[in-house]
Order: structure tokens, then sequence, then C-alpha cells
């Protein structure tokens, strides 16, 4: 039920850090390959020795560590991992993780990364019910991160109440029904363009644009999580290459074509490229010279359109064809004339005038346009609207077909 899937375990100082021994065989009964990071603390209660045993790796101990870092940055522990796991999660834990506070390896790791989140807390029954450790949890939870337990029963402190480490065999299944749910995609293929493109004038000039391709690029990632199998083709940015995503790396808009043609048949296309719409016709073999005749006169040539030539009918039209409009005015009206015309399924459009910040910039107001009519989404990051446009494809499996 997880094979292939590696698993971040991260165990905090809490006597039920002995139960994470027995939740490392679960995982890795189940197909998971688990890497395990422990606490100062809770390598007082367990010890690592055991836990690299049970899980075959090297444990993560230490933030500051020589070796450890030339060998596996703690940036790399957590690229490496589909989801991370905290178990048992303390309440200080807890609390590092909501402020955002690293100072040790652990906490340093949940801060820096983007992958899921899933906490099994354990705790005395009174500081579970203590109001900043609730609070905590919902901060957490609003942010995306699952939490399975706590259980009620007999404490180690004598007491009785909520508050004991869920069962192994329950944060097990949890995991697994996570990534069954998580990935809705699995099975599907994706394509999105992102970026801007460069198109020659001479050999060292070239007409390009503003675009980062952090929107498209985050779109990209936000599929390959949900499982799908998701090709990439970017222009030129400077953008690390999102994790389990197949990036081709191109210049001009007649590149993005033809990686895209390669890349098909896909059942969801999504154009998020800047693409340029015209070219210099004949590009100079070599550097154009300033040699007193005045500046050059470029005679242009109009580019193919990559998102209407996907959404042409077709054997090898995608299911699910999604283009962007970039409008400075009229978004709404110009959006609707740009989705007849390029005969795609759904535009998400936006605002992108100066005033806006959005070509280049973090966060992005999108209206989705459809045959059915307009959605409008509240202004957030790129992330979450690729995490959002990632979920509405996955609710079109009819379509996706
Ligand atoms: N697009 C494309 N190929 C092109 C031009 C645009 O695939 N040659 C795609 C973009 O990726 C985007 C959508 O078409 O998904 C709309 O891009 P936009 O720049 O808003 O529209 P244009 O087609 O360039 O139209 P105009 O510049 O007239 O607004």
């Amino acid at each position: 039920m997880l094979h292939g899937k590696r698993i971040l375990l991260i165990i905090s100082g809490g006597i039920a850090a002995y139960k994470s021994l027995e939740l490392v065989r679960r995982l890795r009964e189940r197909g998971a390959a688990v890497r395990c990071v422990v606490t100062r603390g809770g390598a007082q209660f367990i010890t690592p020795l055991s836990l690299a045993a049970l899980s075959e790796d090297k444990v993560y101990t230490e933030l500051f560590s020589l070796t450890d870092e030339a060998e596996m940055g703690h940036i790399q522990l957590s690229r490496d991992a589909d989801l991370l796991l905290v178990a048992p999660a303390t309440a200080d834990l807890l609390a590092k993780m909501t402020h955002g506070q690293a100072d040790d390896l652990a906490s340093t790791v949940l801060l820096a990364t983007d992958k899921d989140v899933m906490v099994a807390p354990a705790m005395n029954m009174r500081m579970w019910e203590h109001p900043a450790t609730q609070d905590n949890l919902r901060t957490l939870q609003a942010r995306g991160v699952r939490v399975v337990g706590p259980e009620e029963g007999d404490m180690a402190c004598g007491e009785y109440g909520l508050g004991r480490l869920a069962e192994p065999d329950d944060i097990a299944a949890a995991v697994s029904d996570f990534f069954q749910t998580s990935a809705p995609l699995s099975g599907r293929h994706a394509l999105v363009t992102s970026g801007p493109t460069h198109e020659p004038i001479d050999p060292v000039r070239y007409i390009a644009n503003r675009s980062s391709g952090r929107q498209g690029h985050a779109i990209a990632a936000a599929l390959a999580r949900r499982g799908a199998t998701t090709t990439l083709v970017s222009g030129p940015t400077n953008l690390p290459d999102p994790p389990g995503v197949n990036v081709v790396r191109v210049e001009s808009a007649r590149d993005i074509l033809a990686a895209c043609e390669a890349a098909l048949p896909v059942d969801v296309a999504i154009c998020a490229a800047a693409v340029a719409d015209w070219r210099v016709a004949r590009a100079a073999n070599e550097k154009l010279k300033k040699n007193g005749g005045g500046p050059p006169k470029l005679e242009m040539a109009e580019n193919p359109d990559i998102l209407a030539s996907l959404a042409a009918p077709a054997n090898t039209r995608p299911g699910l064809v999604i283009g962007f409009a970039a409008e400075t005015e009229l978004v709404i009206e110009n959006a609707r004339a740009k989705r007849e015309h390029k005969g795609c399924d759904w535009i998400l459009a936006n605002d992108v005038s100066p005033k806006t910040g959005t070509f280049g910039g973090e966060e992005n107001t999108i209206h989705l346009v459809s045959a059915e009519g307009v959605e409008d989404w509240p202004r957030m990051s790129k992330t979450a609207v690729a995490n959002r446009l990632a979920d509405r494809v996955a609710e079109m499996q009819e379509i996706l077909e």
C-alpha cells in the first residue's frame, strides 16, 4: 500500500517515543522506506541505533553536523520524502512548528519543507487540553497539517485522559489513507507550460518578457503531488525543477510547441507560459553591429499559439485544456473571448496591470472562466492557486478519461 513512498519520521521527546520503533516496522511492512530524525529529547527515550537497525538507514540527530550536512543537508532530508510524519509530536514541537521556530534539526526540517506533514501528538492530558496547544493545533490544521490521535487512556504520568499516542497500526493506516486520497491524479498524464520565452534577434540579443515562471512551476508541482505523471515545458527561468516533474527546458515559442507535441498524449494540458506573440522573422546569424546605418529594422513574424494548437480538435486533444489570460483591462470579457477563440475548456483570467504586482510577483487573483460561468477566487499565493487548480482538475475525472 505504501510501495515507493518515502516517509521522514520525526521523533520528538516523550515517553511514547518507544512506540516509534513499532511504527517504523508497521510502515515498512506496508512497503514504505522510512528515514528517521530524532530530537535530543527523543534520543533520551530511544536509541538512534535501534532506529537505524529497524529503518535500515542512517538516523539524523544534529542540525550542525559536518558529516550529515556534507552527505545529506537538512533541506535534502525533506526533499527526499513524500511525507513528513511527526510521531510522537510533543506540545513543544507543535508550538515550534506553529511559530516557525527552527533551533534543532527536527524543527528546521519542518520549517524548510514544502511537503505534506502529518503529526501524531502525545502528551499529558492537561498539556493537550491547554488552550495554547489547542490554538497551535488549529493553526497547523488550517495550514494543511494532518493530525492523527491522540487517544484516551492511562498515561505514563499515572493519569487517565486524552493525550496518548495513537497506536502504530492506526498511524500507519492514516499514512496509507493519506496517500490514497492525496493521489487522485495517479495514472493521469499532465502537461504544463511555464515561464517566458526568449525570441532571438541575433546570437546575443533576444526579446523576452517579465514572467517568472512561478505560477506554471507551482502548477506542475501540485499536479505531480497529486500523483499525475507531469511534464513541464519551461522557458528560461531561475527556478529549480519542481520535485517529481519531468522538466524540458526550452527557449522560444516554437521550441515550446515542439516539446509539447512530443509530450502528447496527455489527459490535461495547462498553458501558463507567457509566450511571445511575435518573433523576429529572420534572426541574424551574426551579432548586429551599429555601423552608422541607423537602428535595424526588425521584421516580425507571428508565433504559433501553443494553447490554441493543443485545444484544436484532434485525436491527441487532451480531455481538459486550460489556459491563462493575462489582461490589463476588461479582464472577464477578454477572458471569455479568449476561451472561445482558442477553443480551450477553462481560462484562468488574471489582471496583470502593474498596480497588481501579479506579473513576476508572489500572488495572483484568479477568475476561472468556463462554459458554466465564472468562479472568482480570492487573492492567494501562486502555490495556493496551483493547489486549488490541481484539486479542480482532479474533480474532472470523467472528462479526463
Ligand atoms: N499562449 C500560448 N501561445 C501563444 C500565446 C499565448 O500558448 N503564442 C497561451 C498562454 O500560455 C496563455 C494563453 O495563451 O495560457 C493566453 O495568453 P495571453 O498572453 O493572455 O494571450 P494572447 O494569446 O497573447 O493574446 P493577447 O496578447 O492578444 O491578449
